[in-house]
């Protein structure tokens, strides 16, 4: 079946994590999201795509920023991330967003519906990227633009780096994924991410790099913001869940001693690096 991992992730543990610390993911991309949401002009829009919306947070915020008769419709494959995305709507009183559970590589989209499309970290996990891209593109109507941010590689992403590397001196790290497999990194060569959008039809392509300090883990004291950076990395989870509090001890001790240089007020701050690419349908 196409994207099994990804749906297994995301609609298992992967999907309940980012449900449950939903304020902290928010905290750390929501800046870099606003930096590919400013490469579109939303005054033009009338139906956006927000793809791979997540728990939605994207999708609120454009519906709310979108002129009036316009509307937003955030698109993701995991079951727990769409039911909390829905589930906010009411809550926040908007009424021209909606939420679809679906894998936009494989399910049927209507033609011509969105008129502008975005992404925030949703668009790396395709097992069968010109397909997917393909997909959304025939959801577009032509011209259309599209925006989306991508990570750059982990060796420029110390939130992902610095724990993998605390991590190997303890657990059996497994072996990095293929560098354009699906996941968090499979974006980071911009000739790979350019020849897959030529493929699936997209013109005018632009990929800027972006630097930006991220923080995380805010009002959090050090060893707190150790414990939580263990949960991000699903090895170190789940070592940390079988070996239990006292084995695993020493790794979030050293954890915690790698993040001090990055741990102040009571927040992590990183440097982080990201593409931001833009498009036309
Ligand atoms: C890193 S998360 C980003 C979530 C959200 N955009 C945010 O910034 O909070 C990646 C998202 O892409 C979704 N995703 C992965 N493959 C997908 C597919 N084939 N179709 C739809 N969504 C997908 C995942 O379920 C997940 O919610």
């Amino acid at each position: 079946m196409a994207n099994e991992q990804q749906i297994e992730f995301w609609s298992g543990s992967g999907g309940e994590y980012w449900v449950v610390n939903q304020q902290q993911m928010d905290t750390m991309l929501q800046p870099l999201g606003e930096q590919a949401l400013a490469r579109l002009d939303l005054g033009d829009v009338r139906h956006l795509l927000d793809i791979g919306c997540g728990t939605g947070s994207t999708t609120l915020d454009i519906a709310t920023r979108l002129g009036e008769g316009a509307r937003v419709t955030g698109a993701d494959l995991s079951v727990p991330m769409t039911d909390y995305a829905r589930s906010r709507l009411a809550p926040a009183g908007i009424t021209n967003a909606d939420f679809m559970t679906c894998d936009l590589q494989t399910d049927t989209l209507e033609p011509d519906m969105f008129d502008a499309a975005f992404s925030r970290f949703g668009v790396m996990f395709f097992d069968q990227p010109v397909v997917g891209f393909s997909n959304i593109r025939g959801a577009m109507i032509s011209g259309a633009p599209l925006a989306f941010v991508c990570w750059q590689a982990p060796s420029e992403n110390l939130w992902h780096s610095l724990a993998v590397a605390t991590a190997r001196e303890f657990i059996d790290m497994p072996a990095p994924p293929e560098p354009r497999a699906p996941g968090p990194f499979a974006f980071a060569e911009t000739d790979y991410v350019t020849s897959l959008l030529e493929q699936a039809g997209f013109g005018d392509i632009v990929i800027a790099p972006h630097k930006q300090t991220v923080e995380m883990f805010s009002g959090q004291d050090v060893r707190s913001a150790a414990e939580n950076f263990a949960r991000i990395n699903p090895v170190i989870s789940a070592f940390v869940a079988e070996a239990g509090e006292d084995k695993a001890e020493p790794l979030i001790d050293a954890l915690a001693e790698a993040l001090t240089p990055y741990h102040k007020n009571n927040v992590l701050n990183f440097p982080s690096a990201t593409w931001l690419v833009s498009a036309r349908a």
